[in-house]
Parts: structure tokens; C-alpha cells; sequence
């Protein structure tokens, strides 16, 4: 593989971008968003909440707020998709605001757990209806009075972290999230950005308190959102696993929080470069050069590395597969109620694929052999837009070809993944 691609932009900061303009007072310009579908679906929301967004000729979307506590009740259902992010930071987001709104999605995220939100928010004051107690299609009002909280998170979650900052944005006196485990800070760097002042504290037992003062205003301005880091440990583990590949991902958010794939593949022994280090909208960006030299070893990988690289480990365990030697991963349980529970995904993907690999309810171990595995199998994607990208990178290795039962899910956040991969090199078709 060569060549130098820009990847789409960082779906979080992405998500936040629109989010965060709508609440400002003015118009807010965003370039580089990605416009995947899970993005437009928030774009969608907030047109309904009230805020008006739109996409100019020259490629840059424009935001026009309607103000902290300004959200309008919606005259309809909020149609999320499969975006588990930007339902779990609206929810909190309409939480905060005394108005009532429905959430439904796709087959996925109607699966996927709520309660991780409700829990902090009804202390809060906000009201629900959620099928099954948490999930979609869910209902929440917003109270007239809302309260602040101090709430220290019981799962290492960047998105209950959000949407209790969120919902504290509009909410009497100071809110505050205990967090012991560091997650992507993107919310509280991307509100600073915005003007708001989030404080954030170490505590004697070595958490994290964050706090924001509600009813501050946020005010209009211009986010240049980078690559997402995500989407580019796509094809950056596809260039490893290709002797002789060298290839550029420009401006790819890069910071402590979001950067632990290419870490792990560096412990691996991947040659990747950061290049231009550099601060961009208040994200850490980087250029990163990876090269193929076709061989990884295998490693017992920390957990405490495991919320910097949250979304990698579908594409991880692909490099692993490869690898000389036994991979192992711990600490995944959040794996399991993820897009689809990717643990079982990956392991019988690769089983299928001829990998030998053991797996327990939160960790797998993947025994290499240092040659890609034969291959020659339909994956199943479960509606998952990172399984089916990971088994395509697969694919690109192994002896015979690997083949996804569904693409469509890949555009929910890289909509150009196959063209993209295919101008590097790749040979990715469709059947
Ligand atoms: C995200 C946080 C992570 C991640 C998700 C995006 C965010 O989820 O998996 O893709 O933008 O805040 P959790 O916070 O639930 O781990």
C-alpha cells in the first residue's frame, strides 16, 4: 500500500461540533465534519430541537444556535440510526432542557443499553419511558427546575460523561463528574473551546473531577474538526500487514485519550511516525507515517489501555491474527454492548477464518502464527460498521478472499472506506 489519504473527520468531535454550535447564539462553521450517517443523523436532531444547520457549496456546514435552555420541544420522533453516541449525549442534552423527546433507532442500537444514562439524569430530575426499562424507543422530559450533581462514574464511559455535562450546562450550580479511569476529553475540550469554563481537579484517590458551572453561555465561533484516529487504524493496520507499504494519514486527532491503538501496534513493533504535532480547535493532530514491514509480534496488552482505544479492538484483534505469537486482551466487557457485541463478532469471525483463539466474558486471546490466516469465509457485520471494515483489512492478507455479508453499515462513519483503501492498494470489491 502507498500513498497519503485524508481520512473523513473525527465522528466525536464531529457529533459535539453540531451539538455545541446549536447551542451557541449565532452561527458557528464547521469544516472538515464528517458526513457519515451517524453525523447527519445528529444534524437531523438538532433541526428538530431548533437549531438551523446547513451545508454550504463550499463544502464548510454552518451552524445557527438557539442558546443554552433554548432547544424547542420536537414535533416528532428523533430517528437516531445506529448512533449509540449522539442518542446518549442527547438524551442528556434534552435532559437538561424542560421539553420531551423520542429517540428510536435501527435493530442495533434498540439493543443497546440506556440505563447508563438514565441512572445520573433522573437524579438530575429528567423523567423516562424506555422499552424494557432501558432501551429504545425512549422518552425523556427534561424538568423545569434541573438539578446539578456530583456523580462519579461507575463504568469508564466518555459518553455518560457527556451527557451529564451536557444536561449540567443548563442546570443551577455546578455539576460535577468523578471519572478514575481517563476517557476522550473531547466534551470538555471542545466546551472550553466554545468559551465555557470546565475545571477539572485530580483527587487524593488519583480520579478525575470535572466541573461546570451551568448557564454559561457558549459562544459562536469555527471548529476545524481533524481525522478521526478510528478510521485511520483501518487502513493504518492494513499497511502493516503488507511488507514494503508506506502510507500518510494526514491530521489525524492524535491526543493521550484516543491514541492507544497506535501505541499497542508500536509495542507490537509497527513502524508508525507522527509527524507536525501540532493543536488544532483545542485537539492534539499529528501526521502519521506507517510502514509495512509485514511483521508484528504478539502482546499481553494493559487494561488500562483500554479506553484510548475503546473502538480499535475489532481491527487490533485482525493485526494480532497475523502476528508471531499470542495476543491478549483484557478488561473488554464494554466490548459486548458496543454496535454489536464485538467479542463474539471477532471471535467467530476469525475462527472462521482459520484463526485459534480463546475468549471469556471480557477478554480474548488470539493465538498467531506470524502468516495471515487462510481466510475464505462471509463474515457476518450485525449491523457493526467496524467489524465489517476490520474483516475487509483482514482480507486484504489472508490466502483467500474474506467477504462481509452487509457493507451498508460502513457509511455510518466512513463512507469512502472501500475507495479510500482501493487507492492505496487495496482490492476491495463489491460481489
Ligand atoms: C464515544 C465514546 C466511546 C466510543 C464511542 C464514541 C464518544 O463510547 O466507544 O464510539 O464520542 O464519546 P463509551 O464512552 O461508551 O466508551
Amino acid at each position: 500500500m502507498k500513498g497519503r489519504e485524508r481520512i473523513p473527520g473525527d465522528k466525536s468531535i464531529s457529533h459535539r461540533a453540531l451539538m455545541f454550535g446549536a447551542l451557541t447564539v449565532g452561527e458557528t462553521m464547521i469544516s472538515g465534519l464528517l458526513e457519515g450517517e451517524d453525523v447527519l443523523h445528529t444534524a437531523e436532531a438538532m433541526r428538530k430541537l431548533g437549531a438551523k444547520i446547513e451545508k454550504s457549496p463550499d463544502g464548510l456546514w454552518r451552524t445557527y444556535g438557539v442558546g443554552v435552555g433554548g432547544l424547542k420541544q420536537p414535533d416528532s420522533t428523533i430517528e437516531m440510526g445506529n448512533s449509540g453516541t449522539s442518542t446518549r449525549l442527547l438524551i442528556g442534552l434534552i435532559g437538561g432542557h424542560n421539553i420531551t423527546a423520542t429517540f428510536t433507532g435501527d435493530a442495533s442500537l434498540s439493543k443497546r443499553p440506556m440505563k447508563r444514562v438514565i441512572t445520573p439524569l433522573k437524579m438530575m430530575g429528567a423523567t423516562f419511558e424506555a422499552t424494557d426499562g432501558d432501551k429504545l424507543p425512549l422518552t425523556v422530559t427534561g424538568p423545569e427546575d434541573l438539578l446539578s450533581i456530583e456523580y462519579r462514574l461507575p463504568i469508564a464511559s466518555a459518553q455518560v460523561k457527556s451527557a451529564i455535562l451536557l444536561a449540567g450546562l443548563n442546570a443551577r450550580g455546578t455539576t460535577t463528574i468523578i471519572e478514575e479511569k481517563p476517557t476522550r476529553d473531547h466534551t470538555e475540550k471542545m466546551l472550553q473551546h466554545f468559551g465555557v469554563e470546565v475545571t477539572t481537579k485530580t483527587l487524593d484517590d488519583g480520579a478525575t473531577a470535572i466541573s461546570v458551572i451551568g448557564h454559561q453561555e457558549l459562544q459562536p465561533g469555527a471548529v476545524d474538526v481533524p481525522s478521526d484516529p478510528s478510521s485511520a487504524a483501518f487502513p493504518a493496520v492494513a499497511a502493516l500487514l503488507h511488507e514494503g507499504s508506506k502510507i500518510t494519514l494526514p491530521n489525524i486527532a492524535i491526543s493521550d485519550r484516543r491514541n492507544g491503538i497506535y501505541l499497542t501496534l508500536q509495542d507490537m513493533g509497527a513502524d508508525i511516525e507522527f509527524q507536525n504535532k501540532r493543536i488544532q480547535a483545542g485537539e492534539d493532530v499529528a501526521d502519521i507515517i506507517v510502514r509495512g514491514t509485514g511483521s508484528l509480534k504478539g502482546i499481553k496488552i494493559d487494561p488500562a489501555r483500554v479506553p484510548s482505544m475503546i473502538d480499535e479492538f475489532p481491527v487490533l484483534a485482525m493485526a494480532a491474527a497475523c502476528a508471531n505469537g499470542t495476543t491478549k486482551m483484557t478488561g473488554l466487557a464494554e466490548l459486548r454492548i458496543k454496535e454489536s457485541d464485538r467479542l463474539t463478532m471477532v471471535a467467530e469471525g476469525l475462527k472462521a477464518c482459520g484463526v485459534k483463539l480463546e475468549t471469556g466474558d471480557d477478554w480474548i486471546t488470539i493465538y498467531g502464527t506470524g502468516k495471515p490466516p487462510k481466510g475464505g469465509a462471509t463474515i457476518e457485520t450485525a449491523l457493526d460498521h467496524r467489524i465489517a471494515m476490520s474483516f475487509l483489512v483482514l482480507g486484504t492478507v489472508t490466502e483467500k478472499p474474506v467477504s462481509v455479508d452487509d457493507g451498508e453499515p460502513i457509511k455510518t462513519s466512513f463512507p469512502n472506506f472501500i475507495e479510500l483503501m482501493n487507492e492505496l492498494g487495496c482490492d476491495i470489491g463489491e460481489a
